[in-house]
């Protein structure tokens, strides 16, 4: 079975979650693009969707689901996202796609935030993964030697400008040892808009695909 296969198999999986008549939370990348596609086929059952990015937007209206802004809308039960790793306490490493800073933001209003992913995605360590990190483009630099001073070697995505108009620095080679205090600790740095540790904040179900099928883990 392919990874697309699988990807789709954890994506198709995640459409149990959506809560008739409300609005649900999608976010970013391949994976969730298999979940747009599935939604296409349910769009009647739900009020619409938030999304965490000009490209999801794109595809959820293409398929004519009605996109919502996250400032118009009361409550969000479920946010649906991908990431680029995952442990095994359900802290993620996501932004892979440079949409991190929304996709964090959707999460922390979502009540509750279901990850889709193959099974190559689950780590017994984050930061194998480079760690992307948002930041605001005159502060580059500074940003880039605090990162070097917490033991990351960063490298500029180049070519790179997130949806709020920023740049992205994959830091390699970090030592993530706590991640939710390194979280705090990148998002500290004056310049930084978001860091891709989602770890104060992690998913609360991860939907992992092997070739076994669907497993469910929670938080
Ligand atoms: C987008 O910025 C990311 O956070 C994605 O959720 C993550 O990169 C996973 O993408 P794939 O589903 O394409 O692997």
């Amino acid at each position: 079975m392919s990874q697309d296969e699988l990807k789709k198999q954890a994506a198709e999986e995640a459409l149990k979650y959506i809560v008739e008549d409300e609005v649900v939370g999608v976010g970013t990348g391949s994976t969730v693009n298999f979940f747009i596609d599935a939604l296409a086929a349910k769009k009647h059952l739900i009020a619409g969707a938030v999304s965490s990015s000009e490209a999801s937007t794109e595809r959820l209206k293409s398929h004519g689901i009605p996109v919502f802004e996250l400032n118009a809308i009361d409550r969000l039960p479920v946010y649906i996202d991908g990431a680029d790793e995952s442990n095994h306490l359900l802290e993620l490493i996501k932004g892979g796609g440079a949409a991190l800073t929304r996709e964090k933001i959707v999460a922390a209003v979502a009540e509750k935030f279901v990850c889709i992913a193959d099974d190559s995605k689950l780590v017994k360590k984050l930061g194998k993964f480079p760690l992307p990190v948002e930041v605001i483009p005159m502060a580059r630099s500074h940003v880039a030697r605090e990162l070097v001073k917490l033991g990351g070697d960063p490298v500029y995505r180049e070519g790179v400008t997130t949806d709020n108009g920023n740049i992205i620095l994959d830091v390699h080679n970090l030592d993530i040892l706590q991640p939710i205090a390194l979280e705090q600790k990148i998002n500290q740095i004056v310049g930084v808009v978001t860091n891709g540790l989602f770890a104060a904040r992690g998913a609360d179900v991860l939907l992992l695909a092997s070739k076994e099928g669907v497993k469910t883990l929670n938080a």
